[in-house]
């Protein structure tokens, strides 16, 4: 059998801060196979950037990383910098939320896909000029020879998210790694963005790792989910299945907060009441278990671990009450 093209296996970070230690990622496993999509969703502060800039190994240094990152059966966590930089924007590459954070406003965005591409293809300015042009028209930007030559203020959102992938895909990676790539972007061109995505997928057989809080992203563009809750793995499912048959409370939490196209306008969206857990502190049961309306006195005592959940192997739930969407009174007070 051949190695899966992204295989993590309890992968901790720790931060070190002035008031304590944050683990901000707890034992967090999963794998992406080329050619499918992984969504790890979760609320705000739940792990997920941390997550994926241990994966590309952005952490070193100054925080404390754990477990293991395989990249076709490759161990990445013990490569030198100067390795992994190689595998870096070579085979895995990285989008993020906000385009211009990523773009340098004093070069032309065709100049900063090309350097990007002769650093790592060892390319001539020429090629590399070309390259950039190319990749500009395959993100679907018009006139891209034109647009090569300005810079990214002159550029709309939705085309530096476009920009962004241009170079992301520049290289021609394997792995795509896109932390909250639409959510500054209105729905018309977030739905061209993730559209876009899928159809290079499709092309080259790339495996993506998409990050996001919105669960309406999740279902259109995932075959596995990762549901993420302080720093732990919630939930974990085939996305069909997730979305049929939510398991753990916070999955149906979530997505009884979906906009649904059968509501009202002025109907307020439903939310899941209270805060996320503190990672400095963290209580001994389910970090969920203040906020959960399922949870029982053992809940608060003891923390769930993630366990087999249905028929098939690939899904696996944290939660005592896994499935059960009712608790008796009787349960409460267990
Ligand atoms: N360098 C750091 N030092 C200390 N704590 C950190 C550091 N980076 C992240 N954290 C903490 O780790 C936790 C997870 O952060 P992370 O950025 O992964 O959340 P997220 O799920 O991506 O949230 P969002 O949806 O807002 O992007 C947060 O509590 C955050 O404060
Ligand atoms: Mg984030």
């Amino acid at each position: 059998m051949t190695a899966p093209l992204l295989e993590v296996r309890d992968l901790r970070v720790t931060f070190t801060t002035e008031r304590g230690t944050v683990r901000a990622v707890d034992s967090i496993g999963f794998t992406v196979e080329a050619g499918r999509t992984l969504g790890i969703v979760g609320e705000s502060g739940s792990g997920k950037s941390v997550t994926s800039l241990a994966v590309m190994g952005l952490h070193r240094g100054t925080v404390e990383v754990g477990g293991s990152v395989r990249l076709s059966g490759q161990e990445l966590t013990t490569l030198s910098e100067r390795e992994l930089s190689r595998v870096r924007g070579r085979r895995i590459a990285m989008i993020f939320q906000d385009p211009l954070s990523s773009l340098h406003p004093y070069y032309t965005v065709g100049e900063q896909i090309a350097e990007h591409f002769r650093v790592h293809f060892k390319a001539g300015r020429a090629a590399a000029r070309k390259r950039a042009v190319d990749m500009l028209g395959e993100v679907g930007i018009p006139e891209p020879a034109r647009r090569a030559r300005e810079y990214p203020h002159q550029f709309s959102g939705g085309m530096r998210q476009r920009a962004m992938i241009a170079m992301a895909l520049a290289c021609e990676p394997d792995l795509l790694i896109a932390d909250e790539p639409t959510t500054a972007l209105d729905v018309t061109v977030q739905a061209q963005i993730l559209e876009l995505i899928a159809r290079i997928q499709q092309e080259r057989g790339l495996g993506v790792v998409m990050i996001t809080h919105d669960l309406g992203v999740v279902a259109r563009v995932a075959h596995e989910v990762l549901v993420m809750y302080g720093g732990r793995a919630a939930e974990q499912a085939p996305a069909d299945e997730l979305f049929a048959d939510p398991a753990h409370p916070y999955t149906r939490g979530l997505l009884d907060s979906l906009p649904r196209l059968d509501s009202a306008d002025d109907e307020p969206l439903p939310f899941i009441p209270g805060s996320p857990p503190s990672l400095l502190a963290p209580a001994s049961g389910c970090a969920y278990a203040p906020r959960c309306p399922r949870a029982a006195a053992r809940c608060t005592d003891v923390r769930p671990e993630p366990e087999a959940y249905g028929d098939g192997p690939e899904r696996t739930v944290a939660c005592h009450f896994a499935g059960a969407p009712t608790r008796t009174a009787e349960e409460a007070a267990r």
